[in-house]
């Protein structure tokens, strides 16, 4: 898919700068937005070349924004192959302590925002177009105290999955990623005790993103691609590996 033209939303997060340098380098061109001016300006400061990225601040949740910046895209580039929506927000409390608004602003930023977007990009977008979220296996087994980012996982999974069967006739392929925790320099400082092992890299999430915004994924319509690394849920019950079988390497 040589000359592909990508609107990447939420650029500014702890996936971006690995999404953003893989899609580049391989030469697409991009529209990244978030709402941090700085660092927008960092991430075209090391990944752009004249040209082939353009940055933009402004809050994509926004229909208005949303339109914006797919308008953006087009008059910058010429196209717009498609979306990939970084955009969203973890949220930890139990449900007696979480306020209806934060159910609100969490459903906003991880699902309405995606709704937004690509309502946004759809009219813009032509045969193999792609659209890229971002989900969590904690949509398919929410734990306890996570209740308002399950369900917002699960309901922004449940629509890209109809979208999808609306859009494939146009040829255009909606897809999500579903990651485990990312490995971030900061993640570690916040969780020293932390066992590694049940993360991953933002350049392995990156290397999923670049796969479902290429051909090798034309045959993919509404699928969500694990890149859980060794994450496992454990129970008591179900014990460690048997001896000598699938130990820690
Ligand atoms: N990192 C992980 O461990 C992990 C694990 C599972 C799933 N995910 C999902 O993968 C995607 C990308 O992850 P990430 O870690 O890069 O995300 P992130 O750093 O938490 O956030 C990505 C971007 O979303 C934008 N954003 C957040 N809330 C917003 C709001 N209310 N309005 C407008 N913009 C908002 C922010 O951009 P600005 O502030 O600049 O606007 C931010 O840079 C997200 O959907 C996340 O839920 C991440």
């Amino acid at each position: 898919m040589t000359g592909s033209v990508f609107l990447v939303a939420g650029a500014t997060g702890r996936l971006g700068e690995a999404t953003v340098r893989l899609l580049a380098e391989r030469g697409d061109k991009l529209l990244i937005t978030g709402r941090n001016k700085d660092r927008l300006a960092e991430l075209a400061k090391s990944h752009g070349t004249p040209g082939s990225l353009e940055t933009l601040a402004v809050d994509i949740t926004e229909p208005g924004g949303a339109q914006f910046a797919a308008a953006e895209a087009v008059r910058q580039f010429g196209s717009l192959t498609g979306l990939v929506h970084l955009v969203g927000q973890f949220s930890v409390g139990p449900l007696m302590l979480t306020d209806v608004s934060t159910y609100a602003e969490v459903l906003k930023s991880n699902f309405l925002s995606a709704v937004v977007a690509t309502q946004a990009v759809l009219p813009h977008m032509t045969e193999g177009g792609r659209l890229v979220y971002f989900g969590s296996p904690l949509a398919d087994e929410p734990l306890a105290a996570v209740s308002a980012y399950a369900a917002s996982k699960s309901a922004l999974i449940s629509w890209m999955r109809s979208v999808a069967h609306e859009v494939k006739r146009r040829g255009i392929h909606a897809n999500a990623v579903s990651l485990t925790l990312v490995d971030t320099p900061e993640m570690r400082e916040e969780r020293p005790g932390l066992d590694l092992d049940h993360t991953v890299s933002a350049e392995l999430v990156a290397r999923a993103v670049g796969f479902l915004t290429s051909a090798e994924s034309d045959g993919m319509y509404g699928s969500v691609v694990p890149v859980l690394g060794r994450f496992g849920f454990s129970s008591v019950l179900a014990g460690g590996p048997p001896p000598g079988v699938g130990g820690r390497r």
